[in-house]
């Protein structure tokens, strides 16, 4: 009963056939569509700009950076337009008759010599590139960081060759060869400032280093670009280039820091509380993040939160919850007048 005639059946399939070939042509429409689509989204956020923008650049490293990712971003746009054009061609064209350079050429063209040549250019200037960010020849400034889970601990050399704690903030003088020494205490991290230059690894137990030179006086942030747990996303830093005499203002002012001697209910907190693993003295490292330029920052938690007078309330209330997994012990019993206290001695040292 199901048998169907020759004719009929023939009919069928060329049906069939017509209404594949009409859905593998609408497939390739929406494909070339999509693929446009993606390509524009790219261009467009390139366009990002800021503080955490690889295209603002404030460095000679980042230049070069942002330069091979132009050059990248516009070739490859330039690919797509051109395969997207030869993808539409082909799905509108009506005739099957081959045209244009034979299968071979196109084979030799565009499979062999075109990424030969493209990747060799790519080559050099990607040579030239991670070239400028070496520490050849001597710097003008050491800085040696070490990466922590989440936070970074920053150290420069003071007045006579003393070393200066701060966290979470790395201040550069602008036009200087700066080479950073960065280490981590516990897992691999990265160290980044987008602004300024490319990543660096941060490994325990090894010493990487990475020059940079800021060519602008601005304010940037950097933060860790390798996963390193849960708290990844909050292990960002402040970056400030200052011309060179006010670099030199900030080193002598962290120097002169100090703990404090006065006799506050702040204080005295602040002993029981804290400063086992934090100091207020750049001169002293201890396991926590040095707090001597916590009024300065202007974020804490390294990036978890604003530092105002409200935040800084609501940090050392609510730490747990803002940054789970941090090792500062829970402050959950403490009184809201203790913490009042903390607050207030932590922002009003001079
Ligand atoms: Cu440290 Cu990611």
């Amino acid at each position: 009963m199901n048998r169907v005639s020759g004719d009929s059946q023939s009919a069928l399939s060329i049906r069939d056939r017509g209404l594949r070939r009409h859905g593998s042509h609408s497939d390739r429409l929406k494909s070339v569509r999509n693929a446009t689509t993606a390509g524009l989204w790219v261009l467009l956020l390139g366009g990002c700009q800021g503080e955490l923008s690889v295209f603002s650049t404030s460095g000679d490293a980042a230049a070069d950076i942002a330069w091979v990712t132009w050059v990248m971003l516009l070739g490859t746009g330039l690919f797509l337009v051109a395969m997207s054009a030869l993808g539409l061609h082909a799905a509108l064209r009506k005739s099957s008759a081959p045209v244009g350079p034979s299968g071979r050429s196109i084979i030799i063209g565009g499979g062999v010599l075109l990424p030969l040549i493209v990747t060799a250019l790519l080559l050099v200037q990607g040579v030239r590139t991670g070239h400028s960010m070496l520490p050849l020849g001597p710097a003008e400034l050491e800085v040696r960081i070490t990466a922590h889970q989440w936070w970074w601990q920053v150290e420069y050399s003071g007045p006579g060759g003393a070393p200066l704690y701060t966290a979470n903030e790395l201040h550069l003088p602008v036009d200087r060869k700066v080479d950073i020494h960065v280490t981590s205490h516990d897992v691999i991290h990265s160290f980044w400032v987008p602004n300024l230059g490319g990543k660096i690894d941060a490994l325990p137990g090894r010493v990487n280093t990475i020059r940079l030179q800021p060519r602008k006086i601005a304010r940037m942030r950097g933060r860790c670009a390798e996963f390193c747990g849960a708290q990844h996303t909050h292990m960002a830093f402040e970056v400030e280039v200052h011309e060179t005499a006010d670099f030199r203002a900030f080193l002598d002012n962290l120097a002169a820091a100090g703990p404090e001697q006065t006799q506050s209910s702040g204080q005295t907190a602040f002993r029981q509380h804290c400063a086992e693993c934090h100091s207020l003295d750049p001169h002293e490292q201890r396991s926590g993040p040095g707090l001597a330029t916590l009024p300065e920052r202007q974020w804490l938690g390294a990036g978890a939160l604003r530092n105002s007078s409200e935040g800084l309330r609501q940090w050392i209330a609510e730490h747990r919850s803002l940054k789970p997994g941090n090792r500062m012990p829970d402050h959950s019993a403490l009184d809201a007048e203790t913490i009042e206290a903390l607050a207030r001695f932590l922002e009003e040292r001079p």
